[in-house]
């Protein structure tokens, strides 16, 4: 595991998202009431970015087709979207948000 800070905690506002391109893929990193995740970043129905999404009850809304994803673990709540995004492993170290680039998984 190679954890690595992708953003402070400060440049994701509560229950909001941000897209990172740090790694082999975007990922978008969640503030959920102060704690932070991040899955990926690309909504597996049309290849549409998930991180400006509307966020409720743990999940995120794509804004293209509204089907929602699991902002903990990736997987698919609301169809057209039917196959998971990877969730990623999160650390916060103080105000800094790190992420396991490499680690992605699908749950
Ligand atoms: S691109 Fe996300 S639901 Fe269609």
């Amino acid at each position: 595991m190679a954890f690595v800070r992708v953003c402070a905690a400060g440049d994701v506002p509560l229950d909001m998202g941000l897209r990172i391109d740090m790694g082999p893929e975007p990922i978008a990193v969640f503030n959920l009431d102060g704690e932070f995740f991040a899955i990926g970043d690309t909504c597996t129905h049309s290849d549409w970015s998930l991180s400006e999404g509307y966020i409720e009850d743990g999940t995120v809304e794509c804004t293209l087709h509204m089907a929602r994803f699991c902002i903990r673990t990736g997987k698919v709540k609301m169809s057209p979207a039917t196959e998971a995004v990877k969730y990623y492993p999160v650390r916060r170290e103080g105000d800094d948000v790190l992420v396991d680039l490499d680690g992605g998984a699908y749950a």
